[in-house]
């Protein structure tokens, strides 16, 4: 059974560790992150971009597998199925799919709108037992075709859309997605003590978090983050396995070609980074 995600990050922020947010693009990425997630016994945010359900074909088609791997493969540690970086549209069709959380990015509206459409969103997921994540000031770099700047969020604005009762807060720190440029200036540990400090406690959301330092995650985490997306370090690592298998050959050994050989090292290496993140993030054993 899939859970919201509102327990596991107060616990989070509580016993001062991250719960991940691994995104998911396909059946193997899914069956990997879940793999990973129950032998290091973790609870996990499965994130679901707009752009990854559509190419799944569509919200329905990722929460009815989710769901039913969930049960196939005996997992017991609890999963919350998480719409990343949702539309207003977006939200309201994951609720009607059978998501346990949405993320409403209104960061791209003025702070008026923002609040106005996550208020609503509020209800609509609280009146269903769903999570909801809202977002402040948007996170740099590019994701599903979308550019961000990479803003640092004002705390004042913070604690606006806070107060409209979301269970937790992404709000920009300097963080952005994808990898990160040489000249990054690195993560704005002040502004996030000030967002911090004006949010009431919320468990605060760190997006971006491939290619963040270890160190500044675990600062990260110490200053008030409850939960970090990972979603270009796991496509990384798959595409990297998946390369070196086809290069040595491999796809054309015996019946090397067959989906479940040709996709395994990728679908491993996945599950190696995931195990890796659980550790870092403080998380094993917390489920
Ligand atoms: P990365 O792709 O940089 O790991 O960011 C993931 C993320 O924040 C998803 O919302």
């Amino acid at each position: 059974m899939l859970v919201n995600a509102t327990e596991m990050l107060i616990k989070a922020r509580d016993g001062h560790y991250g719960v991940p947010q691994f995104n998911i693009n396909n059946l193997e990425w899914t069956k990997a992150v879940l793999t990973a997630c129950e032998e290091m016994k973790s609870p996990v945010i499965l994130g679901v971009s707009e752009g990854a359900g559509k190419y799944m074909t569509g919200f329905k088609t990722v929460a009815a597998m989710v769901s039913s791997m969930v049960e196939t493969m005996g997992i017991t540690v609890p999963v919350a199925l998480h719409l990343d970086h949702g539309t207003y549209e977006g939200c309201k069709a994951c609720v009607e799919a059978g998501f346990s959380s949405i993320m409403f990015d209104g960061s791209h509206y003025s702070i008026e709108e923002n609040a106005e459409k996550t208020k609503e969103l509020v209800a609509l997921a609280h009146s269903k037992g769903l999570s909801i994540e809202a977002e402040v000031g948007s996170i740099g770099g590019v994701e599903d075709g979308v550019v961000g700047a990479g803003e640092i969020a004002d705390p004042a604005e913070c604690a606006k859309i806070t107060d409209l009762g979301i269970d937790f807060l992404a709000a920009g720190i300097g963080n952005i997605h994808g990898v990160y440029p040489a000249n990054w200036k690195g993560l704005d540990f002040e502004a996030l003590d000030r967002i911090h400090k004006a949010t009431n406690n919320i468990p605060l959301v760190l997006h971006g978090g491939t290619g963040i330092p270890d160190e500044m995650i675990q600062k990260a985490i110490s200053l008030g983050v409850s939960k970090i997306n990972i979603n270009t370090e796991c496509q990384l690592v798959f595409a990297e396995a998946t390369r070196k298998y086809i290069e040595a050959g491999k796809d054309q050994q015996g019946k090397g070609f067959d989906p479940r050989k040709l996709l395994a090292p990728g679908a491993q290496a996945i599950v190696d980074k995931c195990k890796e993140k659980i550790e870092l993030f403080g998380c094993a054993g917390k489920a």
